[in-house]
């Protein structure tokens, strides 16, 4: 199923919408708040936040952070890292998910960008396998949180 979907800028006329999108209780150990990522990227201008709030039509669904062009070091993949991905819990299984890392894939490799990190934590209800299904693959390395480090090479994208 093809979602369609836009990335708007936050802005203080849509941050409350935005932050009001959640995902299910049982996912938030795999992924971040809104409200806590606006904290993160605050707090970490080093790792170059990049967001968007995701929409459909004038329903906010979605929420994507990555690192944009980031200096690796200890502790910072990249340059490019996809850092916070959800969609929230009543808009699931719709192909959301899906079409934002298409719409991401395809502002990367218009900034020049050849591969993705992204990662996450294994186990079960673990977004794992949908982001082996979009063509992400374990890089082997698992981080100091035991997160499961994931590489997409941007070029093995139609
Ligand atoms: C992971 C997430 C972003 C996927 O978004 P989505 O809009 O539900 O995904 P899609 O509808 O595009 O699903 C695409 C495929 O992946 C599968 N999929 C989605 N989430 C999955 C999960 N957690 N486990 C296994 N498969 C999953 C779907 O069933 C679908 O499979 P199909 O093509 O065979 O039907 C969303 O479920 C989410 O926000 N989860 C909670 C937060 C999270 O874990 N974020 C990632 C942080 S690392």
């Amino acid at each position: 199923m093809s979602a369609q979907i836009s990335l708007v800028e936050v802005t203080d006329a849509n941050r409350d919408a935005v932050i009001a999108v959640r995902v299910h209780p049982g996912q938030e150990q795999f992924v971040a708040s809104v409200e806590k990522s606006f904290q993160d990227a605050r707090d970490t201008p080093e790792a170059k936040p990049w967001f968007r709030a995701v929409y459909d039509g004038a329903t906010p669904v979605g929420f994507v952070m990555l690192s944009w062009n980031l200096v690796p070091g200890p502790g910072l993949r990249g340059p490019y890292f996809l850092w916070r991905l959800l969609v929230g819990a009543e808009h699931q299984d719709r192909g959301y998910g899906t079409a934002i890392l298409t719409e991401v894939v395809r502002l990367l490799r218009e900034a020049g960008a050849t591969e993705l990190y992204t990662s996450c934590v294994p186990g079960e209800g673990s977004p794992l396998p949908f982001y082996r299904a979009f063509g992400f693959e374990p890089t082997g390395e698992v981080d100091d949180d035991g997160e499961v480090i994931l590489l997409l090479d941007l070029g093995s994208r139609p």
